[in-house]
């Protein structure tokens, strides 16, 4: 491997798999992700998430999920940034081929967000989004995170859509009884992984940004921890599926620290407004607050109107905010 050279610019290798800082007495490397970096890897997100970053990177769970999902190759998509053997940052970048777009997450360590490793390692996953022939790429940052905003706009992204984290307190919550309904509700089967993939993308078929999954995805999501087919709310027609809502509880160190989240809800476009998206997410949340839960998450496009009033009816509020921006990557750096 080619030792770090003094005050030298980024600097790219034959395979482009490594480039080194330009300061001798802060090298760092930039390279692909190798599976024995995740443990370590792990730590490190789990370390600065410590220092109260409001960061644009997942928890150290959703990492470790993301990195074993069927389409993703963390070998070929994530970039390590390297100080003396040590993890200083990273930059996965999740390639959304049947849509044209990467989605980036990054963490960098608060010692060197002044150095030029951000930028870094932005521009070596937008070149990397280049090659795959990606048409864009799409960053999430929290509100908060000023820094983020202003390196991402330096770097030709702007601002595209904000997206809300939305709360309700189930003790609080104003849950509508219903009358006779022409449609029946029960929990997804196992072996029924395909009508749930089907139901979900034809309900998100016009929505911003959304990825076709593949019956591959849901049926890996389906079998993370602390999940199972029994979560999944199906509306029926007959036996057609027309709505679902699928929970999820991201366990806390005890049940009463235990959260809730609406992870999807959908109604196929020619069963909405005859109140299955209400019905699905009642009988969601009915299943959460079974299960001892109080508090319960969701996150909507801001400009989602039908959702955003759908939410609002049962009492769900806002509680926080991030903001997606996107650069077009048909244009040089
Ligand atoms: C959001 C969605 C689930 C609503 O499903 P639906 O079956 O049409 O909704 P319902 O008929 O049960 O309506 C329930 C309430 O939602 C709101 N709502 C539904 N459609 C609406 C619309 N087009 N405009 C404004 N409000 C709407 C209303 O408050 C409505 O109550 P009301 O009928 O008493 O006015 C559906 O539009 C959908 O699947 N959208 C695409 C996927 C999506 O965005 N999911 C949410 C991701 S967070």
């Amino acid at each position: 491997m080619p030792e770090p050279c003094i005050g030298m610019d980024i600097i790219r290798y034959g395979d482009g798999d490594i480039s080194f800082s330009k300061m001798s007495d802060l090298a760092y490397i930039i390279r692909n992700y190798r599976l024995e970096d995740l443990n370590k890897l792990l730590q490190f997100v789990a370390e600065v998430e410590t220092l109260g970053e409001a960061c644009i990177c997942a928890t150290p769970q959703d990492l470790l999920e993301s990195l074993g999902l069927p389409n993703h190759s963390p070998e070929d998509n994530l970039f390590i940034a390297e100080r003396a053997g040590k993890i200083i940052g990273y930059l996965d970048v999740m390639p959304e081929l049947n849509i044209g777009r990467a989605v980036l997450s990054c963490l960098v360590h608060p010692e060197h967000h002044r150095s030029d490793l951000p930028e870094s390692l932005i521009e070596r996953a937008l070149n990397h989004a280049k090659e795959l022939k990606l048409n864009v790429g799409h960053v999430n940052i929290p509100q908060e995170n000023r820094r983020a905003k202003r390196l991402f706009s330096k770097l030709g992204f702007s601002f595209v859509r904000r997206f809300l984290e939305l709360r309700l307190d189930l003790s609080k919550a104003h849950l509508p009884k219903f009358s006779k309904t022409t449609f029946q509700l029960r929990r997804l089967r196992k072996g029924e992984e395909e009508k749930l993939t089907q139901i979900q993308n034809r309900s998100f078929v016009d929505t911003w940004s959304y990825s076709p999954n593949t019956s591959e995805d849901i049926i890996y999501r389906l079998g993370l921890p602390h999940c199972s087919v029994q979560d999944i709310i199906l509306a029926f027609e007959v036996d057609k599926p027309i709505g679902y809502c699928w929970t999820k509880i991201n366990p806390g160190e005890d049940k009463a620290n235990s959260e809730g989240r609406i992870y999807m809800l959908g109604v196929d476009p020619d069963h909405r407004g005859k109140g299955v998206g209400m019905h699905v997410l009642v009988a969601g949340l009915s299943l959460l607050k079974g299960k001892g839960i109080r508090i319960v998450q969701l996150t909507v496009d801001s400009a989602n109107k039908a959702a955003r009033a759908l939410y609002s009816t049962v009492g769900f509020e806002v509680w926080k905010s991030s903001l997606w921006y996107e650069k077009a990557l048909a244009n040089p750096l």
